[in-house]
Parts: C-alpha cells; structure tokens; sequence
C-alpha cells in the first residue's frame, strides 16, 4: 500500500518532531492533541522550528512553507479516517495508549498501518490490544526528531513481513537511518542509555559531585554532546521515570530501577526543559 496521508497521535516534544519530518517529507500530515491548547503549543513549536531553520540557513523556506502546507492539527480523530499510517506519541502509559488506539480504531479504513513510538513498552503486548495485530509495529524516534537520524523499526510477534517493509521504508523516506530493534524494554538505545542515565541520578544522590561538574565530566572527559542532567531534562523527568518503572517491571533488575529523586522530581512537577524545571532551571 502506499502511504500518503498519515495521522500522528500527541504534539508533545517527540509527536511535534514526527508531524514535522512527515510533513517536510510530502506527506499529508494530521496531528492529533486532547485540547486546543497542547495542539497550538505542539504546532508552534514545529513553526518556530522551521523558522530558525530558515534563520540558520538549514531549511529553505520554500520547504518550510511546503511542510507547513501539508500539516494540520486536530482535536478530534474523526479527521483522522483516511490515514494510511498512524504514528501514536502519547503519554508512556499502556492504559493511555490501549484505550486511545480502541477510539482510533473506530474510525480506521481496515489497511491502516498503526505504529507506536513507546520507549519501553511491549510492542506485542499493544498489538495484541488492536484489531489490526498484523498491522502494527514499534517505530521508535530520537529527540530531537528533526536532526537525530536513527530510528529503530521494531516487529511484534504477529507484524506481517508486508508492515514491517513499509515501517522501514517510510522511516527511510523522512531521511532516518532505521535500524532493526528486538521488542524487548528500551530495544537497542534505551537499554543501554536508560541505566546509565539512572546510574547518574542514583551517583549524584550519593554526593558523586554537583550536578554540573558530572556533566562536564561525560561532556568533556568523553566527548557527549550534553551531560546525563542536561539530557534528563531535555528527554522530560516524567518520561524516564514511566520508562524506568516499565524495564524494572520486566527485567527486575536494580540498574533499571527509578531512583527515589527522579521520583519525587516527577512528583514536584520538576519534568525538566518542558515545565521550565527540572535539574536545572530554564
Ligand atoms: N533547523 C534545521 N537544522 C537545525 C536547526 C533547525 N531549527 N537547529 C539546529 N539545526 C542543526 C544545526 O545546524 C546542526 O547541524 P550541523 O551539524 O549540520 O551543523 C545540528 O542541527 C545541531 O544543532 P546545533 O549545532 O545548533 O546544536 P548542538 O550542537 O548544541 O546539538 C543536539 C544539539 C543535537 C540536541 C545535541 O546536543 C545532542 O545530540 N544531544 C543529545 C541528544 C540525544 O541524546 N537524544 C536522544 C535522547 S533519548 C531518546 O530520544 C529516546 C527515548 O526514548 C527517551
Ligand atoms: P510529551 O509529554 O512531550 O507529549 C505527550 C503528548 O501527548 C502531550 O502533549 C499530551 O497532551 C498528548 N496526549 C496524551 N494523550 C493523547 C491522546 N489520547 N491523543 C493525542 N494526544 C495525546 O511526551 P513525549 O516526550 O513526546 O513522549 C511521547 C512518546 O514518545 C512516549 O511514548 C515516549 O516514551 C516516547 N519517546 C519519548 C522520547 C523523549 O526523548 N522524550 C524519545 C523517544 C520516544
């Protein structure tokens, strides 16, 4: 089947960056928020984008004009019935997601492609959740979306050999990198990234240094583009923490275990760039 038109759940930090590279790709691109008010935030941030695209000299503005041309939002899913790919960038909870798939679905033409870009859920577990288990797989982003060029393309169990091509052949043709991810928690990146992360917070707790001088030390000392704080914020607290909480689930093993900060970071309402707080003010 060819994809045209495609449908993107959430315009958070990660459903703002996909609608973006879809739309500067040629695809007719719909995102889908809960309120006016996310959906203005989501598709201001993918303006502003642009704009210092163009400022930069990285985008031409023509193709800003076009990729704003092909992207609209909504706040209904009615809009979204003649999508030939969904890509869901919800919230990392699985009750969230089932249930917004089970709407979804409603309104679905029956070849629908639906992938999700969860960090850390069961990619089986969701596809078993829909009416299309063939049908579904994990396409898995990088943030920020429009300049990281990995993206990892995860089978369920029950992915067709049909889905699966098409998944990879889209993330080609927005210019990604895919590379093939088992469906097990975190698949190749967040595995190892998430640990080390939560090693960090679980370091400075116990007085390892400040939080600056420790991403100097990875910034610096080996050369990271941002430090393991600067990257939590950036990444959201809220979101390490849902995606800790699901690979301990699975996995039971310390390393994965959120630390009691990160916790009560999350609990303060500290999420990081996104709230304006987070281990660093912005
Ligand atoms: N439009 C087009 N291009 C733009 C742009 C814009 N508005 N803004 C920046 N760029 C380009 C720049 O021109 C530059 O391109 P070149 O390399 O070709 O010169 C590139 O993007 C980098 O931009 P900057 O030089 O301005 O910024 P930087 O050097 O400070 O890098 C960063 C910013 C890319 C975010 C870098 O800090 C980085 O790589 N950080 C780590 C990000 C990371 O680890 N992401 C993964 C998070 S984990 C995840 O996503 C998975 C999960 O499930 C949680
Ligand atoms: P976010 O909090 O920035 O955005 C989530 C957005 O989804 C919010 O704006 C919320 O209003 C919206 N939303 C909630 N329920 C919805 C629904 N039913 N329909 C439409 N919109 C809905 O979160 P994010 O960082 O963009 O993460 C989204 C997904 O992407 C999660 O599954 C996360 O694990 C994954 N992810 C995040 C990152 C990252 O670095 N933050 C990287 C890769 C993948």
């Amino acid at each position: 089947m060819q994809i045209k038109t495609v449908g993107v759940l959430g315009c958070g930090l990660m459903g703002s960056g996909i609608a973006q590279v879809a739309a500067m790709a040629g695809y007719k691109t719909i995102v889908r928020e809960v309120n006016d008010q996310f959906l203005d935030r989501g598709l201001g941030r993918i303006r502003k984008f642009l704009d210092d695209g163009v400022t930069k000299g990285k985008v031409a503005a023509d193709a800003r004009d076009k990729a704003l041309a092909n992207l609209s939002g909504t706040t209904t899913f009615g809009e979204l019935k003649g999508c030939d790919l969904i890509l869901e960038a919800i919230v990392e909870n699985l009750d969230e997601k089932r249930q917004t798939y089970a709407t979804l679905e409603s309104v679905l033409k029956e070849q629908t492609i639906l992938v999700s870009n969860t960090s850390s859920l069961c990619i089986t577990e969701l596809a078993a959740g829909t009416r299309r288990p063939d049908r579904f797989a994990g396409l898995h982003f990088f943030n920020p979306v429009p300049i990281m060029k990995l993206v990892e393309v995860i089978r369920a169990l029950t992915t067709s050999d049909a889905t699966y091509q098409a998944v990879f052949s889209f993330a080609q043709s927005l210019g990604k990198e895919p590379i093939t991810a088992p469906d097990r928690p975190g698949f190749i990146v967040n595995r190892l990234l998430v640990p080390y992360l939560l090693d960090a917070v679980r370091a400075y707790e116990n007085g390892l240094g400040t939080l600056e001088d420790i991403d100097k030390g990875m910034t610096l000392g080996c050369g990271y583009p941002m430090g393991p704080f600067t990257l939590l914020d950036f990444v959201g607290l809220d979101t390490t923490y849902y995606i800790a909480n699901i690979m301990f689930e699975e996995f039971r093993e310390p390393a994965y275990a959120p630390p009691p900060l990160l916790k009560r970071m999350v609990l303060a309402g500290r999420l990081g760039r996104k709230s304006g707080q987070g281990f660093y003010k912005y």
